[in-house]
Order: C-alpha cells, then structure tokens, then sequence
C-alpha cells in the first residue's frame, strides 16, 4: 500500500493552489499571485497571498502559510489525511490507494461512543412519542401541522418527565456515565445523580453534515414560563458554529435545485418543507458564523437568505449580507418588506400560495439594502448620506449592465438627495482607479468634518442617549422628532433602545445591554464601552421633563443646520482658486450675519 506522504504528493502535483482556496474564499489576481482576505486573522485587506508559480499560500499580517493541503487542514479544522481526501474531491483526482489510507484512518473512540449513545436517545425519544405519556407531545406537534411523515423524517421525538429514567435507560444501553455527561444532555441533580435536561419536551435532533445526530433542541409544550427551546451545549461533537440545522437533508435537495434557504427556525424549515422545499437550512437563533458560511459556500448554490422582517432580523440580515460579499458567495434576500410574520406563520395564516409568493419574491442585495434604509433608518444628515454613498460605490462598480446601474442610481440618489451623476462620477473614479481603497478615501476626503466642530451636537445627543436610557417618554420623543443621531454610535445605541422599547413597552439598561451583546455587529465593543460610559455619568439632569427634551431638540437641530451649512459650503469651495474661495466666504459670513 502507498503511504500518505506519497499520495499526497501525488495529489498536490495533480492541483492547483488557487483552484482549491477558491472554493473557500474570493481570491483575486494581482499581478502573478492571487490574494484573499486571510481567514486565520481578523482580516479586513486581502493579506493572503497566493503563488501558482510556487503553490503556496502565505499570510504576511498573521503568517499562516503552506500549501493546497495544509490550507484546507487548517480551514476546516481536519486531520491531515482527510484534507488530502478533501483536495483530491476538489480537483476531481483520486489517485489509487486514497481510499484506503482514507478508510484506515485512526478511527476517534470517544466521537464513536457519543454519537452510539445520541443515538440511541433519540430512538428513544421518537418511541416516547408514541406512548401514552407521549400524548401531549404528539399532540403539540400534531398543532404545529407536523404530521407523521414529516415526524419521521426529522426523526422528532418526546422526552419523558421522568428525565432520571431516561438516564438510566441509557446506563443500561452500556453507555458510561462520562460518555453521557459528554453528550451535554444531562443535567445533574446531586453528585453523581444526572437528569435528561430536555424532559417534558418535544425533541428535534440536531444533525452532523452527515446525518449523525450531534444534539437537540427540545421545545417546551405550548406557552409557558420556561425558556422556549432549550439547546445542547457545546460540546465535543455540537458546535454551534459550525452546524446548520438540517443541512445535511437540505444539501442533496440543493445541488439538484440549485439554491439553498436560509432560514431563523426549525418551524421554518418545516414551513418550507410542508410545500415541498427541502433546500433549507436553519441558523437556530444565533448568528451566522464565518464557518456557516463556508459550508453554505461549498455547495456553490445560489444562497436565498430569508430572516424576520422586524428590525434585529433587518439588522442581522444587512450584516450577513456584508460577509456574504466579503466572501464572493452567490446570494439573494427574500423581500419580507418588514413584516414580522416568519414562513411558519404564512404558511398557517395565509396558506401555500402565500408562502410560496413570499419566498419567490428574491431581491438582489442592493436592493435590499436600499429598502432597509428607506424603511427602517431615514438619513438625515449629510455625513449619514455620504457614508451610505460610500459603502455603496464599490457595489455599484461591479455592475455592469447599464440599465441596472442606472435604477440602483436613481433609487440611491432619491434616498440621499444627492444628484445622480455626482454619484455616477464617483462610481467611474473608483473603477478607473487601480487602488480602490485609495480612489474611495481621496475622493471622499473632505467629507469628514472636524470632530471638534460637532462638539455641541455630540454634548446633546449624548445627554439626549442618557435619557433614553431609562425612560421610555424620551424613546418616544426621539423616534417623533429626532430622525437618528449624527454620531454613528449613539445611533445604532439608540437603536438597540428603541426595539427593547417596542418589545417591552420599556426600557431597562441591562436589558439592552444584553441586546447589544447577544447581537453580532463588528464594532459591539465599542457600543458597550460607549454605552456603560454613558450610562455611569452622574452629571446629566435626574428628571427627564418636556423642558429638557425640547431644548435638546433645539440644540441638535440648529446644530445639525449649522453644520449642514458648512458641508454645503466646503462643496461649493471645492475645486476654486484662493480667490474665488475667498470671495464665497464672505458671502456666507455676511448671509449668517443677516440670518442673526
Ligand atoms: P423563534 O423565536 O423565531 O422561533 O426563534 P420559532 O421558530 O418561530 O419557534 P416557534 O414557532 O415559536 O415554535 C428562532 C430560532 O431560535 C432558536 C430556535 O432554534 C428557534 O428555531 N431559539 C429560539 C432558541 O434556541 N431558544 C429560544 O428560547 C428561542
Ligand atoms: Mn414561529
């Protein structure tokens, strides 16, 4: 027999380098390498660099390097030999003997013993269902239109009151107490007395890409005071980050089909099951991990990304959005236009057509994007408007239909109020420009106005936030009056405020906070810090009165008309000789002179 080494030599002189990182991450050529935003770092500029000359991969920010078989191993976390096997699947080059290096592989005792012991649970889960006790839970499923096919095919089940039991009937199946602490399902009661964590619950397996149950979630029966779904912990075979609920049924069905739905829940994935779409993954309430992604990404399937329409789900969804690009994948949204309805929802409510309407109606990115910032977030200053602009242009670049351009055009403009063809021209700079970071940062240089000319807005903004904090009263105010703050973060703190408010008529600082944290957004650090910075002064005012919010009010808005003044006027300076520079000054001091 070859040995691996051999083999895969023989491997890497059959792929090549770029071909195969491609298929995990946008690769781009510059000059006769290629490079890539590095996944080994928190990386923002492509710092990998890809030599086909050498086939070799090297990382000059975090120095990660090596060749085809060595990127993958460290991508996907894989032994060795699985990661020759992965490269020789890649390039489509099975040299003898790989497979049974591949089966000879070390076989993983402890992964064994705890996906026999899952497994044994949930056929025993799936036989309560069907017994006198399992009743009520047969019956709840029975509510949620889960009928005896689709049971079976999720292989749902029912954990019995009596979560004690459970554990000693897995005892008795042969497994060790270690093995079964080890699955995360036990909860222990007293030293050495354990419980099934999930009983009294309905029980939905959590499946490996390759159908091995890896965990649960158990929801309760109908309303009630105890958390909703209850999930495995991480544990050594359940990783949160790297499973999407239902992938492995979903991932046949979208190679065939050709797309894949990205979905909240499990009721969802079961909606779009109930008329026939089994391409559909749930993310099981968490974010969307880079390692999500790059699952979803290797089917190389169009990705249809369908989350709640209420403001968190829109948030979330612009930033998947943002990571999908970032890593070249194929992708559109569901038009959910803020609804809050989720497709189990639809389907029950409205019935299939409906549903089906629902999740045809596919927009691009752009699109979406754009309709989030017409709905949820009118912009109001110009530095809002100019960043939009600026976020945009490198997308815009990319399209080459004219037609198209000229529609994203026309709606970007409508919502900035920025003439069409000063955008057009900045779209054309970034494209002529070799250095497209660079093209971005000159021409929006004199976009930036001095933080210290905002002092004043950012003082009443701040004693505005504070307020907000803990008094429902000033939410209000600023929803009515105030059409977001100028500071970036004060606004998307008031954000996270604003929807504790609407879903708990509320707010609570600590609650929040706990928002802010259990969301996803890249720059969560920086909104705590402000946030408890904010929360700890003791200078601003103790009662929050009509007085005090309307005098607020004031100073921002004269403040943001001021300031919207000196933008225009550093516009209109752009571009002129000293003279005629000087010339415009004046006019403007002697109009704000009048205007006092
Ligand atoms: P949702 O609250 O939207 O659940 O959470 P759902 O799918 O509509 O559930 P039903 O219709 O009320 O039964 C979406 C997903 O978030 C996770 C679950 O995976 C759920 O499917 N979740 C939610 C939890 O893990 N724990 C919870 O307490 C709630
Ligand atoms: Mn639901």
């Amino acid at each position: 027999m070859r040995n691996i080494i051999d083999i895969a030599n023989d491997v890497l002189k059959h792929a090549d380098i770029v071909e195969v990182i491609r298929t995990y991450l946008q690769v781009e050529k510059k000059g006769k390498n290629y490079v890539a935003i590095c996944p080994f770092h928190d990386d923002s500029n492509p710092s990998l660099t890809i030599s086909p000359e050498k086939q070799f991969f090297k990382c000059f920010v975090c120095g990660t390097g090596g060749n085809a078989i060595t990127f993958v191993q460290k991508y996907e976390h894989i032994s060795f030999t699985e990661a020759v096997k992965k490269v020789a699947d890649i390039v489509g080059y099975h040299p003898e003997g790989l497979d049974d290096v591949a089966k000879s592989k070390p076989v993983d005792e402890r992964r064994v013993s705890l996906l026999k012991c899952l497994q044994d649970l949930n056929l025993y889960y799936q036989f309560a269902l069907n017994s006198e006790e399992g009743k009520a839970g047969l019956d709840y499923l029975e509510s949620r239109h889960l009928n005896a096919d689709l049971r079976a095919k999720y292989k749902l089940g029912y954990a019995y009151k009596d979560g004690k039991a459970t554990i000693n009937f897995l005892l008795k199946k042969g497994h060790s107490i270690k093995t079964i602490e080890d699955t995360g399902i036990a909860r222990m009661i007293t030293t050495g007395t354990y419980a099934d964590m999930n009983e009294g619950r309905v029980t939905f397996p959590i499946c490996d890409p390759d159908g091995n149950v890896v965990g649960f979630s158990a929801r309760r029966l109908g309303n009630g005071d105890e958390s909703k779904y209850m999930n495995t912990p991480e544990t050594y075979l359940f990783h949160k980050t790297y499973n999407l609920y239902n992938f492995h049924i979903a991932k046949e069905v979208a190679k065939q089909k050709g797309y894949i739905y990205v979905c909240e829940g499990f009721m969802d994935v079961y909606a779009l099951a109930r008329i026939g779409i089994d391409s559909a993954v749930a993310i099981m309430g968490t974010a969307l991990t880079k390692e999500h992604i790059a699952l979803l990404r290797s089917l190389n399937v169009e990705i249809r990304l369908c989350l709640d329409g209420d403001l968190p789900g829109q948030r979330a969804m612009m930033k998947i959005c943002n990571d999908f690009v970032r890593a070249g994948v194929n992708f559109r949204v569901v038009d959910n236009q803020g609804s809050s309805k989720d497709p189990d929802e639809i389907l029950n409510e409205d019935g299939p057509e409906a549903l089906n309407a629902y999740l045809n109606k596919l927009i691009s990115r752009i699109d979406f994007a754009l309709n989030y910032y017409m709905r949820s977030n009118p912009l109001t200053t110009v530095e809002e408007k100019k960043k939009l602009v600026r976020e945009f242009i490198p997308i815009l670049a990319k399209i080459n239909s004219q037609l198209e351009l000229d529609s994203y055009l026309r709606k970007l403009g409508k919502i900035t109020e920025f003439e069409i063809e000063s955008i057009r021209s900045l779209v054309n700079t970034y494209r002529r420009n070799e250095n497209h970071e660079e093209a971005l940062k000159v021409s929006m240089k004199d976009f930036h106005p001095e933080r210290k000319v905002l002092q004043r807005l950012f003082t009443a903004e701040r004693e505005l936030l504070y307020q907000m904090m803990g008094n429902s009263a000033a939410v209000a105010f600023y929803e009515k009056n105030i059409g977001g703050f100028y500071d970036d973060v004060y606004r998307e703190i008031a954000n996270y405020i604003i929807a504790y408010n609407e879903k708990y008529q509320e707010v609570d600082p600590n609650g929040v906070m706990l928002l802010i944290e259990n969301d996803n957004q890249s720059n969560k650090d920086e909104l705590i810090e402000d946030f408890t910075n904010i929360l700890d002064e003791d200078f601003h005012p103790k009662t929050c009165d009509a007085d005090l919010l309307v005098n607020l009010l004031d100073t921002i808005n004269s403040e943001k008309e001021r300031i919207n003044e000196e933008d225009a006027l550093n516009d209109s300076l752009k571009g002129k000789d000293e003279l005629e520079q000087a010339r415009i000054i004046a006019e403007y001091n002697r109009r704000k002179a009048l205007k006092k």
